[in-house]
């Protein structure tokens, strides 16, 4: 199989160089169709950053993002919009909805922007609605909202147009862990049951535990993979050689890894 995503020798550097910060130092791997995938790395390791580039919300500095075979440095016009609307569909730590929108008019938001047609995206919104659990909160407001349904609302937005892959950026990181667990059990049943190819960047280890491969990050470079030993090991057992990673990490004796 075809990688959907390559990541290739990427670098960006922010400020001029007296005083500058290198958030992503050459970093290279590459994601296949239908994996789920963590990023993990404290904060400031650059994994808001790699997830920007992808994202074209800013450019990289050196390096190439290939996506499904395209450089997307190459993408122009209504290429590179389709690529931002249709091919990735992006969640955010604090959801991002608009306060004045309902759940559903969040939801619909993506499709103003792209030709869908009313039909096909009415029957997709009800089905996620239905899977995500938020059905009764369709109508409600942001603020009506708890965090666990602002962000299963953000989710159905980011996959209303079929995303090719699903970028998520701390997706629990601002919810208490009842709510952090639900949304991360989505996620993976997405991945399990639709195929769904995820790249999601985190520090916490209970969210990643859901992945079944992580890449580790930290001051701007890959130093280490886990790959989660399908079907033996138990999503418990993945946790704790996780954890035994971010230990080592703490102690900044990453290079030993
Ligand atoms: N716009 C910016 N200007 C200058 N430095 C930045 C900017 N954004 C991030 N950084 C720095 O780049 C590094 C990586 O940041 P970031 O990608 O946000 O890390 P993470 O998401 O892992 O917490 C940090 O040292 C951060 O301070
Ligand atoms: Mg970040």
């Amino acid at each position: 199989m075809k990688n959907i995503l390559e990541i290739e020798s990427l670098c960006k550097y922010y400020g001029k160089s007296s005083n500058q910060t290198k958030a992503l130092d050459g970093v290279t791997f590459q994601v296949m169709p239908g994996e789920f995938l963590g990023i993990m790395g404290s904060s400031g390791s650059g994994k808001s950053t790699l997830l920007n580039c992808i994202a074209t919300v800013i450019k990289p500095t050196s390096g190439k993002i290939v996506m499904q075979g395209k450089e997307i440095h190459s993408l122009k016009g209504s290429q590179l919009t389709d690529y931002r609307g249709k091919m990735i569909g992006y969640l955010f730590q604090n959801f991002e909805l608009l306060d004045n929108l309902t759940g559903r008019e969040n939801i619909l938001l993506p499709l103003s922007l792209h030709n869908v047609s009313a039909e096909e995206s009415d029957r997709r919104m009800k089905q996620l609605a239905s899977y995500l659990e938020i059905t009764d909160v369709l109508g409600k407001f942001p603020s009506q909202m708890s965090g666990g349904q602002k962000q299963r609302i953000a989710a159905a937005r980011a996959l209303i147009l079929n995303p090719g892959i699903i970028l998520a950026d701390e997706p629990t990181g601002a919810l208490d862990s009842k709510n952090a667990r639900a949304l991360m059990e989505k996620l993976s049943g997405l991945n399990e049951e639709q195929n769904a190819t995820i790249l999601m960047v985190t520090h916490d280890t209970n969210a990643a535990s859901y992945c079944k491969r992580i890449l580790f990050i930290q001051d701007g470079v890959i130093f280490h993979e886990l790959r989660r030993n399908m079907p033996e090991e138990s999503q418990q057992m993945f946790y704790e050689r996780i954890l035994s990673v971010m230990a080592q990490l703490g102690g900044g004796s990453a290079n030993v890894l």
